[in-house]
């Protein structure tokens, strides 16, 4: 076996030997809770041993018992040493180190993603969704930094779950990055073995953005809320097919990462919105951030400014300080119309800080968390429990909810109600409320090919962002279909609604040809000294990249929907067309072994090689989620895959279902019972 020295000596990428300063914590920022240690005496050792694989043995007995104590207060080692003093900010492309622009973007994207304003948990890592980290430790940060700066044009880094494997040759037209994010073998995949994986520093969990570098603050998520609102209108309360939700109320929990949206979102859709949150201190951030209007601790207070915006049928969006469930058996209790209402804390973790109990404060919750996980998750289970009962009360009333995409309904059925599946005894027929794909997104949206297609200008100058606003209104026809005048009136009031959190990002719900134009716009933009370089991407709410049963694919129905292929073929595809970065995770949005979730980033350098990539790449990564969609008989997807089959004829072809007619189904199969 080698020597520490020799192995040393046989690195030219590596942290440095000094040993950085331990830079402390600034109490302003919030901290994850402790994770539940669950490993044997056997897995602790294992996990000191991997994290120290870091580092050079001259500081193992320092940090030994360091990263020894981090592992059990905190149930994870985060290496806090080695996170870089102050603050951490996505800064300029050019104040980067790096041999090519892709490795420089990425580092940009890394650390928009760790930014004070922008991550929930900082110090931990964790971007947003309560357990979704950039990479696991502060070891991994600052080698991954090391390798991006040293990453060629035509070298791939590769990242196992945070790790950075290292830098092997490929070509200019390879990805320059491609990474992974919590996949686990079968028989270990569950949230457990995951658990124990991750304490022991073998695994992570990404959500998607946040482990695949994408993540562009809560914008990324308010066009999709945006979406998901007026359309709910339309669907349910009379709106007319150009409306907004104007005179009409929307409610829901939580302002942390991405639930910070629905405020913003409703305020946009010309709606009035109450949004129940317990942490007080995400109600003031996006209080600062002008994400939500008002803020109040009183129920009466808050459904009186409800009422007056109603009446007034003008925009308002009012922060609730305490918990979802208080609110709604207010609202039961008073007899208050609810007509919108959803709920979006952090269901895929409820066990884990992602769900606070009624009859705990937030205090209250995260010192019991850490006390007493199994008197924790009793007090989850039987609020989760309460919390479906008044939801059905308000139903059968005539509220319309929806599940929001966080597991909602499959954290109520695990706390034990059954009720809430549709067969009453497991979950394969799904729930017995729709989830907004099922209803809204998937036919309306995702079938067409419509997602998350976003943007970072790279060089940071608002003045790109609102040139590529530009660029891309005209690229929209909005007379083509209601999407596309929705679409349309996004991006143009996308810069008076002030939604940039970190980096000067945009995202903006297109089809696979209005991407690949509008990219293919932007390349040019870039070759023409217009702007400066543009990072490419999107989240996981989207038609291609998602295999997720409860959210991004609960309106296929041919029973596929229990699959990853798609996810998997997305991803490789991606790969295979050169797309700067391409990312596979495990969980995302909904928690481990609930889905697997492909994304990319596609660096804009201005040349006709990416105007190639583009071509290819930006179409597919849309149009594989139309051709699953359409296999699996969803309407709106076989129109959508026809029309492309007339318009690549002889280029692209999509094998499109024929469909039986459900009584000669059912005439053959009684026959059978005969
Ligand atoms: N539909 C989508 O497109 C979409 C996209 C991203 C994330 N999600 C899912 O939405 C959920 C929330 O994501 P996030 O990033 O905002 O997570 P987050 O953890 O940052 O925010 C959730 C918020 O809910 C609050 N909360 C928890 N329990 C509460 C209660 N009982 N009453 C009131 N407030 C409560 C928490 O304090 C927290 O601020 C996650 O499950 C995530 O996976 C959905």
């Amino acid at each position: 076996m080698l020597k520490n020295m020799d192995i040393s000596n046989s690195m030219t990428i590596k942290l440095d030997s000094e040993l950085p300063k331990h830079p402390g914590f600034d109490p302003k920022y919030r901290r994850a809770p402790k994770r539940e240690v669950t490993l044997t005496d056997r897995e602790i050792k294992l996990a000191l041993k991997n994290a120290l694989r870091y580092i050079p043995e001259e500081h193992h007995e320092k940090l030994a018992p360091e990263f020894l104590d981090e592992l059990m207060n905190m149930g994870r080692i985060y290496g806090y040493r080695y996170r870089p003093e102050g603050r951490i900010k996505g800064e300029n492309i050019d104040e980067y180190e790096g041999k090519c622009v892709e490795g420089k973007a990425m580092q940009v994207m890394i650390d928009n993603n760790l930014d004070f304003d922008i991550a929930l948990y900082p110090y931990e890592l964790v971007t947003y969704g309560e357990t979704g980290q950039v990479c696991q430790n502060w070891m991994q940060y600052r080698l991954i930094k090391k390798y991006l700066e040293q990453l060629t044009d035509d070298q791939t880094l590769v990242v196992m779950s945070g790790h950075p494997v290292g830098l092997f040759k490929s070509n200019k037209k390879s990805p320059r990055v491609i990474l992974t994010n919590g996949l686990m073998i079968g028989m270990f995949d569950n949230p457990e073995d995951w658990a124990k994986a991750t304490a022991m520093g073998v695994s992570s969990y990404g959500q998607m953005t946040a482990g695949g570098w994408m993540y562009i603050g809560p914008q990324g998520i308010v066009h999709g809320t945006f979406n998901t609102l007026l359309n709910a209108g339309r669907l349910k309360l009379g709106v007319a097919e150009d409306g907004d939700i104007r005179g009409h109320l929307f409610v829901s929990s939580g302002l942390g990462g991405m639930s910070g949206a629905q405020a913003k979102a409703v305020e946009i859709a010309n709606g009035v919105g109450i949004i129940a949150e317990v942490d007080e201190s995400r109600i003031k951030t996006r209080i600062e951030q002008g994400w939500v209007s008002k803020s109040t601790d009183s129920l009466e207070e808050a459904f009186k400014i409800a009422d007056e915006y109603i009446d007034k049928k003008e925009p308002m969006s009012i922060a609730y300080e305490g918990n979802i469930v208080d609110l709604l058996e207010y609202a039961v209790d008073k007899d208050i119309k609810i007509e919108l209402l959803s709920d979006q804390t952090s269901c895929h973790v409820p066990y884990d800080g992602g769900y606070c109990p009624q009859g705990l404060s937030f205090e209250e919750r995260t010192d019991l968390l850490k006390n007493d996980k199994e008197e924790f998750k009793k007090h989850v289970d039987k609020s989760l429990i309460k919390h479906f009962k008044l939801i059905e009360k308000l139903v059968d009333k005539g509220t319309y909810f929806f599940d929001y995409g966080n597991a909602f309904m499959r954290a109520v059925f695990d706390a034990g109600a059954k009720e809430i599946a549709k067969n009453g005894k497991d979950t394969s027929e799904g729930f017995i409320f729709p989830s907004y794909v099922e209803d809204i997104m998937g036919p309306m949206l995702f079938d067409y090919g419509y997602g998350p297609f976003r943007w970072v200008c790279l060089s940071g100058n608002h003045e790109d962002l609102i040139k590529t606003d530009k660029a891309a209104m005209d690229a929209i026809d909005p007379n083509r279909r209601g999407q596309d005048r929705d679409n349309y009136v996004w991006i143009r009031d996308a810069e008076k609604n002030k939604l940039v959190v970190g980096t000067q990002a945009r995202i903006l719900y297109q089809d696979a040809l209005g991407r690949r134009d509008i990219a293919l716009k932007f390349n040019k933009m870039v070759r023409d000294g217009e702007i400066g370089p543009v990072m490419l991407g999107r989240d996981h709410h989207d038609t291609g990249g998602t295999d997720s049963p409860y959210r991004e694919t609960s309106n296929i129905k041919d029973g596929s929907n229990i699959t990853a292929d798609m996810a998997i073929h997305c991803f490789a595809g991606n790969a295979a067309r050169g797309m700067s970065l391409v990312a596979l995770h495990n969980g995302g949005g909904v928690g481990i072994s609930k889905a697997i979730n492909g994304g990319f980033g596609m660096v804009l350098d201005g040349s006709q090689r990416v105007d190639e990539i583009l071509m290819n790449s930006i179409p597919w990564d849309a149009m594989v989620g139309v051709a699953r969609r359409n296999w699996a008989r969803c309407e709106n997807s076989i129109d959508t895959a026809s029309q492309y089959n007339k318009k690549f004829q002889g280029e692209d072809h999509i094998t499109i279902p024929f469909v039986a007619d459900d009584k000669l189904i059912e005439k053959t199969f009684n026959n059978l019972k005969k």
